[in-house]
Protein backbone atom coordinates (compact mmCIF):
# COMPACT_ATOMS: atom_id res chain seq x y z
CA UNK A 1 0.00 0.00 0.00
CA UNK A 2 1.05 3.52 -0.93
CA UNK A 3 1.66 6.12 2.24
CA UNK A 4 1.05 9.51 2.45
CA UNK A 5 3.17 11.06 4.77
CA UNK A 6 1.83 14.78 6.16
CA UNK A 7 3.54 16.65 7.91
CA UNK A 8 4.72 20.64 8.00
CA UNK A 9 1.78 22.60 7.59
CA UNK A 10 2.00 26.40 9.20
CA UNK A 11 1.23 26.16 12.90
CA UNK A 12 3.87 27.18 15.10
CA UNK A 13 5.56 23.93 15.50
CA UNK A 14 6.28 23.41 11.78
CA UNK A 15 9.73 23.10 12.29
CA UNK A 16 9.43 20.25 14.58
CA UNK A 17 6.55 18.73 12.64
CA UNK A 18 9.04 18.62 9.48
CA UNK A 19 11.60 16.51 11.51
CA UNK A 20 9.18 14.36 12.75
CA UNK A 21 7.87 13.57 9.19
CA UNK A 22 11.01 13.07 7.66
CA UNK A 23 12.31 10.92 10.09
CA UNK A 24 8.74 8.80 9.90
CA UNK A 25 8.60 8.75 5.81
CA UNK A 26 12.84 7.40 5.84
CA UNK A 27 11.71 4.57 8.69
CA UNK A 28 8.93 3.51 6.49
CA UNK A 29 11.16 3.29 2.85
CA UNK A 30 13.51 1.61 4.85
CA UNK A 31 10.69 -1.22 5.29
CA UNK A 32 9.72 -0.91 1.98
CA UNK A 33 6.60 1.28 1.90
CA UNK A 34 6.01 3.54 -1.32
CA UNK A 35 6.03 7.27 0.39
CA UNK A 36 4.57 10.31 -0.89
CA UNK A 37 5.52 13.06 1.35
CA UNK A 38 3.20 16.00 1.43
CA UNK A 39 4.26 19.40 3.07
CA UNK A 40 0.29 20.45 4.37
CA UNK A 41 -0.72 23.37 2.25
CA UNK A 42 -4.11 25.05 2.11
CA UNK A 43 -4.28 23.22 -1.11
CA UNK A 44 -4.07 19.71 1.00
CA UNK A 45 -7.71 18.38 -0.31
CA UNK A 46 -6.51 18.59 -3.76
CA UNK A 47 -3.08 16.95 -3.37
CA UNK A 48 -4.71 14.11 -1.60
CA UNK A 49 -7.08 13.74 -4.45
CA UNK A 50 -4.09 13.69 -7.16
CA UNK A 51 -1.31 11.66 -4.88
CA UNK A 52 -4.74 9.17 -3.88
CA UNK A 53 -2.58 7.00 -1.14
CA UNK A 54 -4.14 4.17 0.24
CA UNK A 55 -3.18 5.38 3.70
CA UNK A 56 -2.27 8.52 5.09
CA UNK A 57 0.73 8.63 8.48
CA UNK A 58 -0.24 12.13 9.84
CA UNK A 59 2.92 13.50 11.45
CA UNK A 60 1.68 17.20 12.12
CA UNK A 61 1.84 19.37 14.86
CA UNK A 62 -0.54 21.69 16.17
CA UNK A 63 -3.26 23.20 14.09
CA UNK A 64 -4.29 22.25 11.53
CA UNK A 65 -2.84 18.78 11.25
CA UNK A 66 -3.77 18.07 15.18
CA UNK A 67 -6.91 19.84 16.17
CA UNK A 68 -9.52 17.49 14.20
CA UNK A 69 -9.60 19.51 10.74
CA UNK A 70 -7.77 17.33 8.67
CA UNK A 71 -8.69 14.53 10.14
CA UNK A 72 -12.24 15.89 8.50
CA UNK A 73 -10.84 16.27 5.09
CA UNK A 74 -9.33 12.86 5.72
CA UNK A 75 -12.83 11.60 6.64
CA UNK A 76 -14.83 13.15 3.97
CA UNK A 77 -12.32 11.46 1.32
CA UNK A 78 -12.52 8.04 2.64
CA UNK A 79 -8.86 7.97 3.53
CA UNK A 80 -7.36 5.43 6.11
CA UNK A 81 -5.31 7.78 8.85
CA UNK A 82 -3.56 7.34 11.57
CA UNK A 83 -3.50 8.49 15.16
CA UNK A 84 -7.18 9.88 16.53
CA UNK A 85 -10.44 11.13 15.13
CA UNK A 86 -12.04 14.09 14.70
CA UNK A 87 -13.37 14.73 17.73
CA UNK A 88 -10.50 13.59 20.27
CA UNK A 89 -8.13 15.83 18.07
CA UNK A 90 -10.48 18.54 18.42
CA UNK A 91 -11.01 18.46 22.36
CA UNK A 92 -6.92 17.24 23.23
CA UNK A 93 -5.87 21.00 21.00
CA UNK A 94 -7.86 22.89 22.93
CA UNK A 95 -6.16 22.20 26.13
CA UNK A 96 -9.58 23.91 28.89
CA UNK A 97 -11.89 21.47 26.83
CA UNK A 98 -9.70 18.66 27.91
CA UNK A 99 -9.24 18.95 31.36
CA UNK A 100 -12.40 19.73 31.35
CA UNK A 101 -13.33 16.22 29.68
CA UNK A 102 -10.52 14.59 31.93
CA UNK A 103 -11.96 16.42 35.09
CA UNK A 104 -15.24 14.42 34.40
CA UNK A 105 -13.58 11.18 34.20
CA UNK A 106 -11.91 11.55 37.77
CA UNK A 107 -8.41 11.80 35.93
CA UNK A 108 -6.47 15.01 38.38
CA UNK A 109 -6.25 18.01 36.46
CA UNK A 110 -4.64 21.59 37.66
CA UNK A 111 -7.19 23.66 38.77
CA UNK A 112 -6.83 26.90 36.99
CA UNK A 113 -8.29 29.67 34.87
CA UNK A 114 -8.76 30.37 31.74
CA UNK A 115 -9.00 33.83 30.56
CA UNK A 116 -7.68 36.36 27.49
CA UNK A 117 -3.98 36.85 27.25
CA UNK A 118 -4.91 40.68 28.13
CA UNK A 119 -6.63 39.27 31.22
CA UNK A 120 -3.45 37.64 31.52
CA UNK A 121 -1.07 40.24 31.21
CA UNK A 122 -2.76 42.86 33.31
CA UNK A 123 -2.23 42.11 36.90
CA UNK A 124 -1.19 38.21 38.79
CA UNK A 125 -4.63 36.62 38.61
CA UNK A 126 -2.40 33.72 41.35
CA UNK A 127 -0.25 33.93 43.44
CA UNK A 128 2.84 32.98 42.28
CA UNK A 129 4.71 30.60 40.99
CA UNK A 130 2.20 30.14 38.46
CA UNK A 131 2.12 29.09 34.55
CA UNK A 132 0.26 30.89 32.01
CA UNK A 133 0.19 28.86 28.29
CA UNK A 134 -1.47 29.18 24.84
CA UNK A 135 -4.93 27.10 24.83
CA UNK A 136 -4.15 25.35 21.58
CA UNK A 137 -0.34 25.08 20.94
CA UNK A 138 2.17 22.48 21.93
CA UNK A 139 6.39 22.46 22.26
CA UNK A 140 6.30 25.23 24.96
CA UNK A 141 5.70 27.94 22.85
CA UNK A 142 4.52 30.61 24.32
CA UNK A 143 4.51 28.95 27.97
CA UNK A 144 5.79 31.55 30.73
CA UNK A 145 6.64 30.64 34.23
CA UNK A 146 5.71 33.47 36.50
CA UNK A 147 7.74 33.49 40.16
CA UNK A 148 8.38 35.88 42.65
CA UNK A 149 10.98 37.40 40.48
CA UNK A 150 8.88 38.95 38.20
CA UNK A 151 6.92 41.99 39.48
CA UNK A 152 4.43 41.98 36.16
CA UNK A 153 2.78 39.07 34.34
CA UNK A 154 4.94 38.68 31.25
CA UNK A 155 4.07 41.93 28.76
CA UNK A 156 4.79 39.78 25.83
CA UNK A 157 0.71 38.57 26.05
CA UNK A 158 -0.24 42.23 25.11
CA UNK A 159 2.08 42.19 22.18
CA UNK A 160 0.55 42.71 18.33
CA UNK A 161 3.31 40.26 17.29
CA UNK A 162 1.57 37.35 19.49
CA UNK A 163 0.59 34.42 17.10
CA UNK A 164 -0.56 31.73 19.71
CA UNK A 165 -4.37 32.46 20.11
CA UNK A 166 -6.31 34.75 22.60
CA UNK A 167 -6.70 31.93 24.96
CA UNK A 168 -4.57 31.58 27.46
CA UNK A 169 -5.05 28.86 30.73
CA UNK A 170 -3.35 30.20 34.17
CA UNK A 171 -2.82 27.47 36.34
CA UNK A 172 -0.84 27.21 39.77
CA UNK A 173 3.25 25.74 39.22
CA UNK A 174 3.68 22.33 40.24
CA UNK A 175 6.86 22.15 41.41
CA UNK A 176 8.88 18.60 41.31
CA UNK A 177 8.91 16.27 38.72
CA UNK A 178 7.89 16.19 34.62
CA UNK A 179 6.88 12.68 33.68
CA UNK A 180 5.44 11.47 30.40
CA UNK A 181 3.63 8.30 29.34
CA UNK A 182 2.13 7.07 25.88
CA UNK A 183 -1.21 4.87 24.95
CA UNK A 184 -0.04 2.59 21.83
CA UNK A 185 -3.31 0.93 21.07
CA UNK A 186 -4.71 -0.07 24.56
CA UNK A 187 -1.80 -0.01 26.89
CA UNK A 188 0.36 1.83 28.33
CA UNK A 189 3.84 1.86 27.78
CA UNK A 190 6.83 2.89 30.07
CA UNK A 191 7.12 5.93 32.05
CA UNK A 192 9.62 8.35 31.58
CA UNK A 193 10.57 11.49 33.25
CA UNK A 194 11.96 14.21 31.84
CA UNK A 195 15.27 16.56 33.04
CA UNK A 196 16.56 19.65 31.89
CA UNK A 197 18.53 21.93 32.90
CA UNK A 198 16.38 25.60 33.15
CA UNK A 199 13.63 26.30 34.84
CA UNK A 200 11.40 24.80 32.90
CA UNK A 201 11.14 21.81 29.72
CA UNK A 202 10.97 24.81 27.09
CA UNK A 203 11.30 24.56 23.30
CA UNK A 204 15.11 24.37 23.36
CA UNK A 205 15.03 21.90 26.19
CA UNK A 206 12.69 19.69 23.81
CA UNK A 207 14.43 19.84 20.43
CA UNK A 208 18.50 20.77 21.14
CA UNK A 209 20.15 17.68 21.57
CA UNK A 210 21.47 17.09 24.94
CA UNK A 211 19.22 19.79 26.28
CA UNK A 212 17.01 17.37 28.70
CA UNK A 213 17.36 13.91 29.12
CA UNK A 214 14.78 10.73 29.52
CA UNK A 215 15.08 8.78 32.06
CA UNK A 216 12.99 5.67 31.86
CA UNK A 217 11.57 4.00 33.56
CA UNK A 218 10.92 7.16 35.94
CA UNK A 219 12.58 6.58 39.14
CA UNK A 220 9.12 6.28 40.91
CA UNK A 221 7.69 4.07 43.77
CA UNK A 222 5.89 1.24 41.73
CA UNK A 223 2.65 2.67 42.96
CA UNK A 224 3.06 6.05 41.23
CA UNK A 225 4.28 4.57 38.35
CA UNK A 226 1.42 2.52 37.77
CA UNK A 227 -0.92 5.17 38.28
CA UNK A 228 0.69 7.26 35.54
CA UNK A 229 0.54 4.52 33.41
CA UNK A 230 -3.38 3.90 34.53
CA UNK A 231 -4.27 7.89 33.96
CA UNK A 232 -2.68 8.00 30.87
CA UNK A 233 -4.30 5.08 29.51
CA UNK A 234 -7.71 7.02 31.25
CA UNK A 235 -7.04 10.29 29.56
CA UNK A 236 -6.40 8.33 26.11
CA UNK A 237 -9.87 6.32 26.47
CA UNK A 238 -12.14 9.03 28.17
CA UNK A 239 -11.13 11.55 25.09
CA UNK A 240 -11.39 9.13 22.49
CA UNK A 241 -7.74 8.71 21.42
CA UNK A 242 -6.55 6.39 18.88
CA UNK A 243 -3.44 4.73 18.01
CA UNK A 244 -0.39 6.61 19.62
CA UNK A 245 -1.26 9.66 22.19
CA UNK A 246 1.10 10.78 24.82
CA UNK A 247 -0.20 12.28 28.27
CA UNK A 248 2.41 14.39 30.13
CA UNK A 249 1.97 14.80 34.06
CA UNK A 250 3.35 17.30 36.84
CA UNK A 251 4.28 14.64 40.14
CA UNK A 252 4.92 17.18 43.33
CA UNK A 253 7.25 14.73 45.00
CA UNK A 254 9.35 17.77 46.95
CA UNK A 255 10.24 17.51 50.84
CA UNK A 256 6.72 19.00 52.40
CA UNK A 257 5.02 19.35 49.15
CA UNK A 258 1.26 18.34 48.08
CA UNK A 259 2.39 14.68 46.54
CA UNK A 260 -0.20 15.39 44.11
CA UNK A 261 0.16 14.03 40.55
CA UNK A 262 -2.12 15.46 37.75
CA UNK A 263 -1.92 15.01 34.26
CA UNK A 264 -1.36 18.61 32.24
CA UNK A 265 -2.65 17.41 28.58
CA UNK A 266 -3.02 14.52 26.46
CA UNK A 267 -1.02 14.78 22.68
CA UNK A 268 -2.70 13.14 19.92
CA UNK A 269 0.27 13.76 17.41
CA UNK A 270 3.39 13.22 20.05
CA UNK A 271 6.82 14.59 18.09
CA UNK A 272 8.51 11.36 16.75
CA UNK A 273 11.99 13.89 16.22
CA UNK A 274 15.01 12.20 17.02
CA UNK A 275 14.48 13.92 21.08
CA UNK A 276 11.41 12.89 21.27
CA UNK A 277 10.01 11.11 23.97
CA UNK A 278 7.52 8.44 22.55
CA UNK A 279 10.38 6.59 20.01
CA UNK A 280 12.12 6.08 23.57
CA UNK A 281 9.54 4.72 25.47
CA UNK A 282 8.51 2.32 22.78
CA UNK A 283 12.53 1.45 22.55
CA UNK A 284 12.20 0.40 25.98
CA UNK A 285 9.19 -2.54 24.82
CA UNK A 286 11.68 -3.32 22.45
CA UNK A 287 9.81 -1.76 19.51
CA UNK A 288 12.00 0.05 17.24
CA UNK A 289 11.43 3.21 15.80
CA UNK A 290 10.36 1.47 12.19
CA UNK A 291 8.06 -0.80 13.94
CA UNK A 292 6.30 2.05 15.93
CA UNK A 293 5.60 4.27 12.57
CA UNK A 294 4.70 0.54 10.61
CA UNK A 295 2.23 0.16 13.87
CA UNK A 296 0.53 3.87 12.98
CA UNK A 297 0.06 2.77 9.81
CA UNK A 298 -1.32 -0.52 9.88
CA UNK A 299 -3.50 0.66 12.64
CA UNK A 300 -5.04 3.39 10.69
CA UNK A 301 -8.46 3.95 9.99
CA UNK A 302 -11.29 6.11 8.66
N1 LIG B 1 3.70 18.91 20.57
C1 LIG B 1 4.88 18.07 20.48
C2 LIG B 1 5.16 17.72 19.07
C3 LIG B 1 4.74 16.86 21.33
O1 LIG B 1 3.79 16.79 22.07
O2 LIG B 1 5.58 15.99 21.24
MG1 LIG C 1 1.25 19.48 23.43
Amino acid sequence: PHVAVLYGGWSAEREVSLASGKACAEALEGRGWPVTRIDVGRDIAQRLVEVKPDVVLNVTHGRPGEDGTLAGILEVLRIPYSHSGVMASALCMDKAMAKTVMDAAGIPVPKGLVVSRREAAREHLLPRPYVIKPNTDGSSLGVFIVTKDHEHPPQELHSTEWSLGDTVLVEPFIAGKELTCAVMGDRALGVIEITYAGTFYDYEAKYTPGGSAHVIPAPLKPNIYSEVQRLSLAAHQALGCKGVSRADFRYDDTPGGTGQLVCLEVNTQPGMTGTSLVPDMAAHEGISFAELVEWMVLDASV
